[in-house]
């Protein structure tokens, strides 16, 4: 069986050492890849989202399964195109990679079928999002609608906060036309969780709950990053708030896109704010979170190839998930400056000298013989423990091996 993965990050490094460890012994192939996941897959150099070439290659290499990692390959429409073809392929086709796509097109999902969320307004000119301003109070949420590399996301404090981030999506368009339209959101205050689910269009069947640290700094402070390290399973999120999240949030969503006629076949994952008992859904993503994956799969059981067949066979209903019962912690080392300004090509040292814990790599690439950095996220160090804190002191043991110039990472994720 041969399988194409499409990415290039820790998240994808993540899904090839999974199915690497599937009974049905798969060739892997990944495109681009990286340094990691060259070790167990041939690498090819075809952007993702370069989806002609993508295609080609399924069709020249006779590949059996393509996997996609990142949000803009299937936004931009991969899986209609490889499915129309013939070719089997997880992920959601293009219509239903707005929950990801486009803010609008979820917030209007959630509102519609009355799934818990912040309150909004839609804009498509400057001068209604400024005047909507007055009804939300500050600190207010504002968003591009549309893709922006996991920045389009601007939490303003104040009146002048909200009206600069408003001229830079609207007025000097920083997103391109992901930002030509804005959402403006009530700001929530509480606990965010990750829940990623596999989906088969008829049946929701939701992983084990990550908590992801997004802000760059020790303490939760600094910018949003894609995020900075991640453990699991959740400590927030216990079963009886799980069954009130599947009944007020995830069977919704099933009913919702039957209603909808939406055909949603691949990974949801659905971002979560928790306030007491109060429990609204941020965002949607469309595939694996990154680093979310790196905490995940590594205690998953179930043989990921017969999940992904059951997926687009649609018996996902047929499945249990099984979870080593251990916890698991991924510390990201990034490039120094990042999620701003960052160097890369730095050389990385001392990565032969861990053991006991699993090194993904985020941004990777051989240059002269060396491993360096390629980019933000540089490598996600997983170590799984028998509790919290022997995951969290394995992780730990790990990064201290590893080196680079200007290599950072935060001290307390799993804390
Ligand atoms: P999103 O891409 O919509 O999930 O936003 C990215 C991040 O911004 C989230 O993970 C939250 O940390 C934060 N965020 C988004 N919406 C809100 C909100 N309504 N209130 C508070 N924080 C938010
Ligand atoms: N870690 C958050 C994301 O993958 O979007």
């Amino acid at each position: 069986m041969k399988i194409l993965i499409v990415g290039s990050g820790g998240r994808e490094h993540a899904i090839a050492w999974k199915l690497n460890q599937s009974s049905h012994n798969p060739e892997i192939f990944a495109a681009p890849g990286n340094v990691g996941i060259m070790e167990i897959a041939t690498c090819i150099d075809i952007p993702v989202d370069d989806i002609d070439a993508l295609l080609t290659f399924a069709k020249d290499q006779n590949i059996d399964l393509t996997v996609v990692g990142p949000e803009v390959p299937l936004v931009l429409g991969i899986v209609d195109r490889f499915e129309s073809e013939g070719l089997k392929i997880i992920g959601p086709n293009q219509v239903a990679a707005q929950f990801e796509g486009s803010k609008d097109f979820t917030k209007a999902f959630l509102t519609r079928h009355g799934i818990p969320t912040a309150a909004y307004g839609t804009y498509n000119s400057h001068e209604e999002a400024t005047c909507a301003l007055g009804k939300f109070g500050f600190p207010v949420v504002i968003k591009a609608d549309g893709l922006a590399a996991g920045k389009g996301v601007i939490i303003a404090n104040d009146e002048i906060e909200a009206r600069a981030a408003i001229d830079d999506m609207m007025k000097d368009l920083v997103f391109g036309e992901a930002g030509a339209c804005v959402v403006i959101e009530e700001f929530l205050v509480g606990v965010e969780a990750s829940i990623l689910c596999f989906c088969d269009g008829l049946t929701l069947l939701p992983m084990q709950a990550a908590q992801d640290y997004k802000k760059a700094m020790d303490g939760d402070l600094g910018p949003n990053t894609g995020g900075m390290g991640t453990y699991s399973p959740s400590r927030v999120i216990d079963d009886a708030m799980m069954g009130t999240i599947n009944r007020t949030i995830l069977q919704p969503f099933i009913d919702g896109i039957h209603k909808d006629g939406i055909e949603f076949k691949g990974i949801l994952f659905v971002g979560i704010m928790i306030d007491g008992d109060d429990i609204r859904v941020l965002e949607y993503n469309v595939r694996f979170g990154d680093p979310e994956t790196e905490v995940t799969l590594p205690r998953l059981k179930n043989d990921l190839i017969v999940i992904f067949e059951a997926i687009i066979s649609q018996k996902l209903d047929e499945i249990e998930l099984d979870w080593i019962d251990q916890n698991a912690v991924c510390v990201i080392m990034s490039s120094g400056g990042y999620p701003e300004n960052y160097e890369k090509g730095k050389i990385i040292r001392g990565l032969e000298n861990v053991s006991g814990a699993t090194v993904f790599h985020c941004g990777t690439k051989m240059s002269d013989g060396d491993i360096v950095s390629n980019g933000g996220r540089v490598l996600g160090v997983t170590s799984l423990g028998d509790d919290l804190e022997s995951a969290r002191a394995g992780a730990y043991e790990a990064v201290r091996k590893i080196s680079f110039d200007q290599a950072y990472y935060r001290n307390d994720i799993g804390k």
